[in-house]
């Protein structure tokens, strides 16, 4: 017995050292220590041993045992340590190492534009409210001196809503507003002066070509209050020519009509490819041919429009523009934008560009 128990105690020694991994050290102290381990299998030879020799060999077994269950302590002990350092080397993090960005988009170019719009006439105290972009026939059209029957209405082609017509005096039936000139009425009914809004909004009309979209952008400006003249749209005119375009460019207006302002305009830019000339090194410039841009419209607000607001037009008076905002991007020498769907067709890789 003496014998097994010097061998056991050998082999335990030998596969612990040679153990490898945590999992087989529980093998090892399992096959041999353990409750149905070669150690408790060797005990059962107790009973054929000498009354007077069983303490000893029971004493020897113990020794074993807690040799092997020291030995087998220590390795994992040994184990678990080089386990830790492995990983402190394969998992290293450097800190210092540029991080990988996420891919990102950007706001659509139209987002930018009309923020850029609004931030230009913010400085110089233009204010932003919100009107309805469906809204009641009263605020598209009958406020803005256009009767009911009044053919200027067929040049907006507007979509009239399948909802019940409002009998209310300042109702009629309901459109998508075709421009955001319905932006006016609501603004003056405030009766609040200066009047220095900038409405921006969409637009809906049915037309669909390379440079009509059935849903496009406008911003409409106004500016009522006492003592406003021509002059002053003029310097805005100007003003908004440098800072949306850049330094050297100017405005000009050509007579207009529109039924909501007297006189009217059609307001252009100098075109900063020819600079006004409408040449370019002896032939006719690419982006505008004649020298100038055509934005759209603009004019001192017709009396009429500030009486149907019950706005005195003898103590009042101001001027209003609404601008495509499509349009105003595509002018803008960089862009090179020659249909103006595109933008609306979602195609990452024209969007990406801007
Ligand atoms: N509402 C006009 C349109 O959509 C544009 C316009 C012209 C707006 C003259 C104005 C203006 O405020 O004064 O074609």
């Amino acid at each position: 017995m003496k014998d097994q128990l010097e061998a056991l105690r050998l082999e335990i020694e030998r596969d612990v050292k040679a153990a490898g991994t945590l999992e087989s050290l529980d093998e090892i102290e399992t096959k041999y220590l353990g409750r149905k381990g070669d150690l408790t299998n060797l005990l059962k030879g107790l009973a054929n041993v000498k009354a007077e020799e069983r303490p000893l060999f029971g004493q020897m077994a113990n020794q074993v045992k807690e040799f092997g269950l020291d030995l087998i302590a220590a390795r994992r002990e040994e184990l678990n340590r080089e386990k830790a350092s492995k990983i402190a080397e394969t998992e290293r993090v450097d800190v210092t190492e540029p991080g990988i960005r996420p891919p990102e988009g950007h706001l659509h170019l139209m987002t930018q534009t009309i923020r850029e719009i609004t931030s230009i006439f913010e400085k110089i105290g233009f204010y932003r409210p919100r009107y309805p972009e469906i809204d009641w026939d009263y605020y598209a059209f009958e406020s803005l001196n256009m009767p009911g029957d009044h053919p200027a209405r067929d040049d907006w082609e507007t979509f009239f809503m399948d909802a019940p017509v409002g009998t209310g005096k300042k109702q009629g039936k309901m459109v998508m507003t075709p421009h955001t000139s319905n932006a006016q009425a609501h603004e003056l009914e405030r009766h609040e002066f200066p009047v220095r809004m900038l409405s921006i909004g969409k637009c809906y009309r049915r037309q669909s070509d390379a440079t009509h979209a059935p849903m496009f952008h406008q911003f409409e400006g106004l500016l009522v209050d006492k003592g406003v003249n021509l002059t002053h749209l003029r310097g805005i005119l100007d003003y908004f020519a440098r800072e949306f375009f850049g330094p050297g460019r100017v405005s000009r207006i050509r007579p207009h009509h529109f039924r909501f302002t007297e006189p009217s305009f059609e307001v252009d830019f100098s075109c900063g490819v020819c600079n006004a000339t409408g040449m370019v090194n002896g032939q006719k410039c690419k982006l505008c041919k004649r020298g100038w841009l055509e934005l759209g419209g603009a004019g001192m607000v017709h009396p009429n429009v500030l009486k149907a607001s019950g706005v005195d037009p003898n103590k009042y008076s101001g001027f209003a523009f609404g601008w495509g905002i499509e349009r105003l991007a595509m002018m803008k020498e960089g862009t090179r934008l020659d249909d103006i769907r595109i933008l609306y067709q979602n195609d990452v890789r024209f969007l990406k560009q801007f």
